[in-house]
């Protein structure tokens, strides 16, 4: 189960292992969806150049990744690179490229030993060669874990991913009959995976960036001044537990974090 997993991972007596004794776990979000923010600020804060608030941002994405397969959580989707970063100095984003590449080879192992499947959104054909050989060999080694399923938003916009399902859909020679909102859902990066519940961004923020325009539509939102590279585990457990007090509505009456028939919104 997974608090005997968790407790079994975490110091019995510390704050960690207290914050997840009061998790409910039959009431933990289906999917979360992170906006990274804070790398670079985290940086200046250091007089450390912007890459180092990247490189730090690596090890936050690790023990949060690992957090999420233990505790159970289904989805969790990571905005890594928006369609609007390549407007980023040719230096920073070589660096948060090769970063990707490195991760995600030193980290197979991981996701395999915790059944996580690894599944990347976005217009992933514009990105490095490099780097989607990458990305492709570890989604195929990974396709058929059980466990949580990891997506990285890479060169990822929320609007370019409905201009996508647009074209897709004319390509396809859908009727506008044949258009409702399960079709549309269908189109996207995102087909088949359960719409975020909680939506968390670091460093303060108030904006969603470009994130999930679609999917996010009932989301719980969570943001902390935290900057990404200081986010851990501690911070994730924090976010659950304040999602879990929560009272969601979907524009009808109460119903305490449950979650509606897709016609009932
Ligand atoms: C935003 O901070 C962060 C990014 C644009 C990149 C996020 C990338 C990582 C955490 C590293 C690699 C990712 C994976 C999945 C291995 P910012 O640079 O905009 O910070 P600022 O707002 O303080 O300038």
């Amino acid at each position: 189960m997974a608090l005997d997993d968790l407790l079994s991972w975490l110091a019995p007596a510390s704050p960690d292992a207290d914050l997840v004794r009061r998790l409910d776990f039959d009431r933990l979000p289906a999917h979360v969806a992170i906006i990274m923010d804070g790398n670079g600020r985290w940086a200046g804060r250091r007089h450390l150049p912007r890459v180092e608030g990247h490189r730090a941002g690596t090890r936050a994405v690790r023990e949060v990744i690992e957090t999420a397969a233990r505790l159970g959580l289904g989805h969790i989707t990571l905005y890594a690179f928006s369609v609007e970063n390549w407007k980023r100095p040719a230096a920073e984003v070589a660096t948060l490229m090769a970063l990707l590449k490195r991760y995600v080879r030193s980290e197979l192992k991981t996701l395999l030993s915790n059944n996580i499947r690894l599944c990347v959104i976005g217009r992933i054909h514009d990105l490095p060669a490099d780097v989607q050989h990458e990305l492709a060999v570890a989604m195929e080694r990974t396709q058929h874990n059980t466990g949580t399923v990891l997506s990285i938003a890479l060169n990822y916009g929320g609007r370019a991913e409905i201009v996508d399902a647009i074209r897709a859909a004319l390509a396809q020679g859908l009727r506008p009959e044949d258009i409702d909102e399960a079709r549309v859902a269908d189109l996207l990066y995102t087909r088949g995976q359960p719409d975020p519940d909680l939506l968390i961004r670091t460093s303060g923020e108030l904006r969603i960036s470009n994130f999930l325009l679609w999917q996010i539509a009932y989301a719980e939102i969570y943001v902390t001044d935290t900057f990404w590279p200081d986010f851990r585990r501690t911070h994730l457990f924090e976010a659950l537990l304040d999602f879990q007090k929560r009272e969601r509505r979907y524009g009808g009456v109460t119903t305490a974090s449950s979650r509606p028939a897709a016609a009932s919104r």
